[in-house]
C-alpha cells in the first residue's frame, strides 16, 4: 500500500481522481488543497469518510507549509493537479499563476527530494505545444511553443520538472492532456458555462467566429491515462493524452442545445479571447503504445452524460454559482 500525495485533489480532474483511486487498489490519499475559488470540497463528499483518504489545507507555495505537510505525511508519490487552470484569468491577471504553477510546482519538487518520495506525477496541459494550423498534431517532441499566460506558467513548470530529472535524477513523469470535461467542471469553461446558462434561460458567450477547435476528452479517461502513467510510466519521459474528439466550438454549443432541447437563439458571439489559440490536436500514440491506454468515451456519449449529470446535479453548481460551496469546508471540517 503506498501513500500518494494528491495536490489540487478538490479540482476539477484532481477529485475525480482521488474518486478513482478510492474506488480500487489500497491507496492511501492524502488531498493536499489550498481552496481556492476552484477547489470544492463538496466534489468529494461521496468518500471524505472513507478511512484511506484525507483532506490537509495547504498552500503549494508556501514552502514552510509544505514542509510540514511532507514531514508530516511522508508521501510515496505525488500527483500534482493544483494550479491556477483558466486561461482568461491568466489574461486579467498572471499573477497568481507564476505564483501556483512555476513556484508552487518547483516548492513540490523540492520537498519531493528532500524527503525521498519516490515518484512525482506532474499533470500538465496541450496548450504548452501553442495553436496549430488546420493540419498536423503535437507529439511530444513537438517544440514548447506557449501563447497565455497560462500556458506559459504551465510550460515553465514542466521545464521545472524536467531540470529536476536532469540535474537531481529525480524520478519525474510529465503528462500532457487536451480538454477535459465531465462532472464536477466549474461551470466558467466551455461545456459547463453553456449548459448552466441554456438551463437559466441565459445567453451562450462565443468568442470570436467560434470556429477554434479543441480535442475533448471525458475526465475519467483523462484521470485512467494518469493512473497508468503513475504506475508504469518511465522516468523523465512526457505522455500526451487525447480524446479523438476534435470539435469546433460552435458545433460543441449548438450540440449541448439540442441535447437540452433549447434553440440556438440563445448563442451571442462576442469579443475574441486575446491571443485565442485556434487548434489543439493530440498524438497520443506513444501512451497508446507504452502504456497500453486508450480514451474509452467517444465524444457524443461522454457529452450526453455530462449534459444529464448537470441536468441532475442543479444544486451542486447552483451553489458554485451563488458561493455558497466556499461554506463547506467550514460547516463540516470546522476549519478556517
Ligand atoms: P481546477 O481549476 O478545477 O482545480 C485546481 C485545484 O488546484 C483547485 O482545487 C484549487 O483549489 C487548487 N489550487 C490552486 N492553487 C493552489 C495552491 N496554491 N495550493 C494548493 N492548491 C491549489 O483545475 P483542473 O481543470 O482540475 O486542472 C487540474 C490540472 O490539470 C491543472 O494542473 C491543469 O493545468 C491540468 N489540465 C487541465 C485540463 C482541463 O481541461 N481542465 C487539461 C489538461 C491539463
Ligand atoms: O487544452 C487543455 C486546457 O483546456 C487546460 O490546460 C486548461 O486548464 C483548460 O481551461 C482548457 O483551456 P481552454 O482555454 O481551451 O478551455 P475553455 O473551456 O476556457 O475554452 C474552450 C474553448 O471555448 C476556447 O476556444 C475558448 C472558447 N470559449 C470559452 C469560454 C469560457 C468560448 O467561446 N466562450 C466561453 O465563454
Amino acid at each position: 500500500m503506498s501513500k500518494i500525495l494528491v495536490t489540487g485533489g478538490a479540482g476539477f480532474i484532481g477529485s475525480n481522481f482521488v474518486r478513482m483511486l478510492l474506488q480500487g487498489g489500497d491507496h492511501r490519499i492524502v488531498n493536499l488543497d489550498a481552496l481556492t475559488y476552484a477547489g470544492n470540497l463538496e466534489n468529494l463528499q461521496d468518500v471524505e469518510r472513507n478511512e484511506r483518504y484525507q483532506f490537509v489545507r495547504g498552500d503549494i507555495a508556501d514552502a514552510k507549509a509544505m514542509d510540514a505537510v511532507f514531514a508530516e505525511h511522508r508521501p510515496d508519490v505525488v500527483v500534482h493537479f493544483a494550479a491556477e487552470s483558466h486561461v482568461d484569468r491568466s489574461v486579467l491577471d498572471a499573477t497568481a499563476f507564476v505564483r501556483t504553477n512555476v513556484i508552487g510546482t518547483q516548492v513540490l519538487l523540492d520537498k519531493s527530494r528532500q524527503y525521498k518520495t519516490q515518484r512525482f506525477v506532474h499533470v500538465s496541459t496541450d496548450e504548452v505545444y501553442g495553436s496549430l494550423g488546420a493540419w498536423g498534431y503535437f507529439t511530444e517532441e513537438t517544440p514548447i511553443q506557449s501563447n497565455s499566460p497560462y500556458s506559459s506558467s504551465k510550460a515553465a513548470s514542466d521545464l521545472m520538472v524536467r531540470a529536476a530529472v536532469h540535474t537531481h535524477h529525480m524520478d519525474c513523469v510529465i503528462t500532457r492532456c487536451s480538454n477535459n470535461y465531465g462532472p464536477f467542471q466549474f461551470p466558467e469553461k466551455l461545456i459547463p458555462l453553456m449548459i448552466a446558462n441554456a438551463l437559466e434561460g441565459k445567453k451562450l458567450p462565443v468568442y470570436g467566429d467560434g470556429k477554434n477547435v479543441r480535442d475533448w476528452i471525458y475526465v475519467t479517461d483523462h484521470c485512467e491515462g494518469i493512473r497508468e502513467a503513475m504506475a508504469n510510466g518511465k522516468a523523465g519521459e512526457v505522455y500526451n493524452f487525447g480524446g479523438n474528439a476534435e470539435r469546433e466550438n460552435i458545433f460543441v454549443v449548438k450540440e449541448i442545445l439540442r441535447l437540452l432541447g433549447k434553440g440556438e437563439d440563445l448563442i451571442h458571439y462576442v469579443k475574441d479571447r486575446p491571443g485565442h489559440d485556434r487548434r489543439y490536436a493530440m498524438d497520443s500514440t506513444k501512451a497508446k503504445a507504452t502504456l497500453g491506454w486508450t480514451p474509452r468515451h467517444t465524444f457524443e456519449e461522454g457529452l450526453r452524460q455530462t449534459v444529464d449529470w448537470y441536468v441532475q446535479n442543479k444544486a451542486w453548481w447552483e451553489r458554485v454559482r451563488s458561493g455558497a460551496y466556499q461554506t463547506y469546508y467550514q460547516q463540516q471540517y470546522g476549519g478556517r
